[in-house]
């Protein structure tokens, strides 16, 4: 499936962004040379608990996981982001209560594995990848949900641009985690 996605090219002649389903055998290799470059910046990401950032614990971190659809966003062939959709894990399913939400895999999808190289960041890749993403995740009459780490300033603002709404947050492993939500009628 290849949709050529709403991404902003600097000028009329510039190449379209498209968004396509991932395919390792054309994009592993690339995408974890993308993580390899994220992961020396500050804050890297992933965090240094999920990654030491070396190149094997990077492909094992992008390992498939149950209900994981992924996509990637390619300018001219270049790999320049990522996201997955998947089953919510049961630290969502665990604190949905708390919140006031009633969280599963018939009722939501969990972003996850999303990231833009720094190279095209402010670029609207991230909007085409999220966008394509709340999308499947509607399709099935689900809403889309993600957790954020209290400190990813840019992240939050985005999520926040992108119009969903922090429905609370919890305690996990790597520290304070912000929940977000899509709207019932999509965001
Ligand atoms: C979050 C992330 C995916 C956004 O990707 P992006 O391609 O730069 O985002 P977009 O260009 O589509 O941004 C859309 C809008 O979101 C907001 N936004 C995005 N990044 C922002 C930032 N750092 N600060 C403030 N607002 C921001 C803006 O309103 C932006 O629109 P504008 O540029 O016209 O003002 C990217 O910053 C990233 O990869 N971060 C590191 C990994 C990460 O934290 N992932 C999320 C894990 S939960």
């Amino acid at each position: 499936m290849r949709d050529v996605a709403g991404g902003l090219p600097d000028e009329a002649t510039a190449s379209p962004l498209v968004v396509e389903r991932y395919d390792a055998g054309r994009h592993k290799k690339a995408l974890v040379a993308l993580l390899l470059e994220l992961a020396a910046v500050d804050p890297p990401y992933p965090s240094r608990l999920s990654s030491d950032g070396t190149a094997e614990s990077l492909e094992s971190w992008l390992a498939a996981e149950p209900g994981a659809v992924d996509w990637v966003a390619t300018r001219d062939g270049e790999v320049l982001g990522h996201v997955r959709v998947t089953d919510p894990h049961p630290y969502l399913v665990a604190h949905g209560p708390a919140m006031g939400v009633e969280i599963d895999a018939q009722t939501h999808g969990e972003v996850v594995k999303f990231f833009v190289s720094t190279v095209c960041r402010r670029d609207g890749v991230g909007r085409s990848l999220l966008t394509t993403a709340m999308r499947h995740i509607e399709s099935s009459e689900r809403r889309p949900v993600l957790a954020v780490l209290d400190g990813s300033t840019g992240a939050i603002a985005f999520y926040n641009a992108m119009g969903l709404v922090e429905i609370g947050a919890f305690d996990g492993e790597e520290g304070l985690n912000h929940v977000f939500m899509g709207s019932p009628e999509g965001a």
